[in-house]
């Protein structure tokens, strides 16, 4: 386990996709009150960032072609993508938002 200190809480705004690379790695956090969600920031369809779309009610959706991705599981909830996107560990500490980018928690 490896965890990096990648921004603080406060960087994050509610609901609004922000990307980093966390060890090498493409990741996307996006908040939700104290919680904080970290998926791969790269679409399982095509090499599309998922940072650059949008949260919905079903979770984070690819502006290429829609589908969106729970932000808990990585599963997409609609077509085209058809394989979940990596979900990775995060950690809160006072203001620190700190990610294990080395193993995804949901394979
Ligand atoms: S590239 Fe994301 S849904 Fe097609």
């Amino acid at each position: 386990m490896t965890l990096t200190r990648v921004c603080s809480l406060v960087d994050l705004k509610e609901d609004e996709p922000a990307g980093f690379e966390v060890d090498d790695v493409p990741v996307v956090l996006v908040r939700q009150g104290e919680t904080v969600h970290a998926l791969a920031d790269v679409c399982s369809h095509a090499e599309i960032a998922l940072s650059e779309g949008e949260v919905t009610r079903e979770g984070l959706e690819c502006w290429l072609h829609g589908s969106c991705f729970k932000l808990t599981t990585g599963e997409p909830t609609s077509p085209p993508a058809s394989v979940r996107v990596d979900v990775y560990a995060v950690t809160v500490e006072g203001d620190d938002v700190y990610v294990d980018a080395s193993a995804p928690t949901n394979r």
